[in-house]
């Protein structure tokens, strides 16, 4: 009996290694398409994608491996952001310090923080880019709507968290900016005031100080806006990003044209593709049966293409951010002076369309028209639900054309109201004398009549115009989403480059004047 139990226990300490695998991994090498299958569904960081995946799916022209992109920049920005919080101190009177020990004393925290910033900036673009692409690949219809949805709080949160971030520095940029943005959102005061409801009703003063902790930038807003941003965004995103990545698999995959679906029954089949192998239900149907050796609706194992492309992919961002870090750094101005205003304080870039509408009328600008472009947005699965050339880009040669002359449409006018603006000015500067024949009702009127109005009028009409034309709603979408885009692609080069002290116009950095201080 101990000879039993001594022989047994030097058995266990022999297999010690193979059990402790087993235990842990329960399948054997992936050399079988089963195997392969059990690697992706035992696998907890790999089962969240599908075991098998459609053969269009892979294609480089389906998705660009821009979400893909856009999940390891959110990681990469999660693993950074740990290794800054370990030395970045979140008050008024240390941050800005911490960020230059950062910068300047921590071994590797110069390149720590610019990674984080330039991955910000990335995933940024990158979103961008991927909403473009499930546009234009119609991806947001039926049943996919749900994930479009999704996919805007997505969009939400991620501006949500690098504004936010932007703060935290404490410098001259980020304490103008969110002063700025915080303004922004106090603006529906313009609209009371006007009214002269204030006293009673104040929705933008409640709004302020519930995303400040004060009436001004300072302690308390530094604090919000530091747990919003190492905490509840995050987890936020991470929460919705589950919800997102899980609808794509109940939608059965990512979108594909109707070409992917190849008929397999063997009548369908042409010479080329009759099946090699058949079973024949013999002397019972005389008939061949479905091809055996084709998996229904062309789908491959997971595993290795699908991780053999994000492992590329994965080294590609990361080759290209680290490039990019060790090259250029993330910047940062004087300490936050509230008593120096910056001029020009220019948001982030992705914030300078609406900063520059902003410039016009505050609630116009910077509520009524990002409120109808976030419904707009948030409605086309709806409104838009033609079945035909789902998952072709831009859904065929007629969408092509339509992209294109939209996009010189859009950039037309845009010009035009911008030359007009800067030669012209804008209900503002013509005030004085509009104000004294009709007094309250030009406030009213100047806060809603924004060039971003003329912008949305003239998108509208463009839509209805080709919705008219072309008896096709897909085809007024792609008018009306390509306007928006080239829009904002233009008005954020304009205030990035034109945009001097002051808001004046300028044609470049070169011209602006000294400003006294
Ligand atoms: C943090 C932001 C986001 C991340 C990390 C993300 C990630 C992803 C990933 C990895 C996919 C699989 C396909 C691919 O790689 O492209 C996907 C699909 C999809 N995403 Fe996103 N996404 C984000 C935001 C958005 C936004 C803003 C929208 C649109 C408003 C959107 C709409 C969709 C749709 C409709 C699909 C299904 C596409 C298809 O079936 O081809 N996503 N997303």
């Amino acid at each position: 009996m101990e000879y039993n139990g001594t022989r047994q226990f030097f058995r266990n300490m022999r297999n010690l290694l193979r059990n402790f695998r087993e235990s842990m991994v329960r399948h054997g090498r992936p050399t079988s398409d089963r195997a392969r299958t059990q690697t992706v569904v035992h696998n907890f960081f790999l089962h969240i994608h599908s075991a098998r995946v459609h053969e269009h799916s892979l294609k480089w022209s389906t998705t660009m491996g821009l979400g893909i992109m856009t999940t390891l920049l959110f990681l990469i920005l999660v693993v950074t952001g740990i290794l800054l919080m370990f030395y970045y101190k979140p008050s008024v009177l240390t941050a800005y310090n911490s960020i230059k020990d950062i910068q300047y004393v921590v071994p590797t925290g110069r390149i720590m923080r610019n990674i984080h910033r330039w991955s910000a900036h990335g995933m940024v673009v990158l979103l961008i880019m991927h909403m473009a692409r499930t546009f234009y690949t119609a991806a947001y219809k039926q049943p996919r709507e749900f994930n479009w949805v999704i996919g805007m709080a997505l969009l939400a949160i991620t501006l949500a968290l690098s504004f936010t971030g932007y703060l935290l520095p404490w410098d001259q940029l980020a304490f103008w900016a969110v002063t700025i943005g915080s303004g922004i959102a106090a603006s529906p005061r313009d609209l009371t005031e006007a009214l002269g409801i204030t006293q009673y009703f104040d929705p933008g003063g409640l709004i302020k100080e519930v995303l400040l902790g004060a009436h001004f930038v300072g302690e308390e807003a530094l604090i919000r806006f530091y747990t919003l941003h190492v905490m509840v965004l995050p987890i936020a995103l991470v929460s919705v990003l589950g919800v997102h990545f899980w609808r794509i698999r109940k939608d059965g995959g990512l979108v594909r044209p109707a070409s992917a679906y190849p008929d397999i029954s063997p009548e369908g089949a042409g010479p080329e593709e009759a099946p090699t192998k058949t079973f024949g239900l013999m002397a019972v149907v005389r008939e061949r049966t479905p091809a055996t050796d084709r998996e229904i609706e062309n789908l491959v194992p997971s595993w290795p293409r699908v991780f053999r492309l994000e492992a590329i992919l994965t080294m590609l961002v990361l080759l290209v951010i680290v490039g990019i870090s060790l090259q250029v750094d993330a910047p940062l101005a004087e300490q936050a002076n509230p008593a120096v205003p910056e001029n020009p304080a220019k948001a982030p870039w992705y914030f300078l369309a609406l900063q520059e509408l902003v410039s016009y009328s505050a609630f116009g600008g910077g509520i009524v028209i990002p409120g109808i472009i976030m419904v707009g947005l948030l409605l086309i699965p709806y409104l838009e639900r033609e079945e035909e050339d789902v998952g072709i880009w831009f859904s065929g040669a007629r969408g092509r054309r339509i992209a294109a002359v939209s996009a010189v449409y859009a950039a037309v006018v845009c010009v035009a109201v911008l030359a007009f603006t800067v030669r012209c000015g804008w209900l503002r500067d013509w005030l004085p004398e509009l104000t004294q024949k009709y007094g309250r009702i030009t406030q009213i009127v100047m806060m809603f009549f924004n060039p971003g109005m003329v912008f949305v009028a003239a998108c509208a009409v463009w839509s209805i115009g080709l919705l008219r034309s072309t008896s096709s709603t897909r085809m007024a979408s792609i008018g009306l989403f390509t306007c928006s885009l080239v829009l904002f692609i233009m008005l954020t080069y304009f205030a990035a480059v034109h945009r001097g002290p002051n808001w004046g116009f300028y044609w470049s950095q070169a011209a602006w004047p000294v400003v006294e201080h």
